[in-house]
C-alpha cells in the first residue's frame, strides 16, 4: 500500500513560505561551502510567489547568495515567446530572477517557440541537462484544480518524461486569467517536465492555498494513486511534503 505524502499545515501561506525558503537557504548554503551547486526545480502560478518573496528576502537582508545554483524551469506554453507577457519566463524574471543573483547561464527553460519538428529533440535536451547537472536537488510543485503538476494533465502515465501536452478544459479557464480574461487566447498546448521527470527529483515541495484547491489536495494526499490526479505519484515519492495553509487542508481526513 502506498504511504500518505507527508504534509504539513501552517496558518497562512507566508509562514509555509518561510519554512520551505529556509530549507532552500539550508541547502545552497551548505553546497555553497562545498563550492558546489544546487539543482532547484522551479515551477510559476500564484502559489510559489510568496516563496519567491521570501527567497528575494533572504538574498536582500541576509545576504544569500544564488550564485552558485541552478534552476530548472517546469512548464512553457508554445506559442508564447520568452519576452511574451504572458509567458513563463516573463513570470519567472518579474518575480524571482531579476531580484536575485542567478547567473543568466544556470537558467534554464523549455522554449515554448521550438518548431514541432525539433519539440522531441528540445525536450531529450532537456532531459539531459537535467542529469548532466546531477539531477534536481529540491523541486518546486503548485497544483493544478485538475490535479496536475506542471502541466501533467489527467492520464499522464507516472513515467511521463518531458514532452508536448494538450491543455485540459479546466486547466486552459484558469489560464484565461493570465490572457486577457479570454479563452480564445490561451494556448491550447505546452510543454512540461514528464511525471517520472518530476519523481526523479530528490526532494518535492508541493504548495497549495485556498479552499479552491481543498479537495484537489485530499485526492492527491489521500486518495488512490492514479492517473487521473498526477499529483497522487507523489504518494510513491519518498521526499515529498505538501505545505498547505489550512483551507487547503479543510478536506483531509484526519487519521487515526
Ligand atoms: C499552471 C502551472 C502549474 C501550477 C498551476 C497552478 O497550470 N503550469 O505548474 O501549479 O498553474 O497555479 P496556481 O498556483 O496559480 O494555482
Amino acid at each position: 500500500m502506498p504511504k500518505t505524502i507527508r504534509y504539513r499545515v501552517f496558518e497562512n501561506p507566508d509562514s509555509a513560505a518561510a519554512q520551505v525558503a529556509g530549507e532552500i537557504a539550508q541547502l545552497i548554503r551548505e553546497r555553497a561551502l562545498l563550492d558546489r551547486q544546487v539543482v532547484l526545480g522551479l515551477a510559476t502560478g500564484r502559489s510559489p510567489l510568496p516563496l519567491y518573496e521570501e527567497l528575494i528576502y533572504q538574498h536582500r537582508e541576509e545576504r544569500l547568495s544564488f550564485s552558485n545554483v541552478v534552476t530548472f524551469n517546469l512548464d512553457e506554453y508554445t506559442g508564447v515567446g520568452r519576452n511574451d507577457p504572458a509567458s513563463f519566463h516573463t513570470f519567472m524574471r518579474k518575480n524571482f530572477f531579476d531580484h536575485v543573483d542567478i547567473p543568466a547561464r544556470q537558467i534554464h527553460f523549455l522554449s515554448g517557440t521550438t518548431p514541432p519538428a525539433k519539440i522531441a529533440a528540445h525536450c531529450e535536451a532537456y532531459e539531459d541537462l537535467i542529469e548532466k547537472h546531477g539531477g534536481i536537488d529540491y523541486q518546486i510543485l503548485g497544483i493544478g484544480r485538475s490535479g496536475h503538476v506542471g502541466f501533467n494533465e489527467p492520464g499522464s502515465s507516472i513515467v511521463s518524461r518531458t514532452r508536448l501536452v494538450e491543455l485540459g478544459e479546466i486547466t486552459r479557464n484558469d489560464a484565461a486569467r493570465d490572457f486577457g480574461d479570454s479563452l480564445e487566447n490561451v494556448p491550447t498546448h505546452a510543454l512540461t517536465m514528464g511525471c517520472g521527470t518530476i519523481m526523479e527529483a530528490k526532494r518535492i515541495a508541493l504548495l497549495a492555498w485556498g479552499s479552491a484547491k481543498a479537495s484537489v489536495v485530499r485526492r492527491a494526499i489521500q486518495g488512490r494513486v492514479s492517473s487521473k490526479v498526477c499529483a497522487s505519484y507523489l504518494q510513491k515519492h519518498e521526499a515529498a511534503c505538501f505545505y498547505l495553509d489550512s483551507p487547503a487542508a479543510s478536506l483531509l481526513k484526519v487519521e487515526k
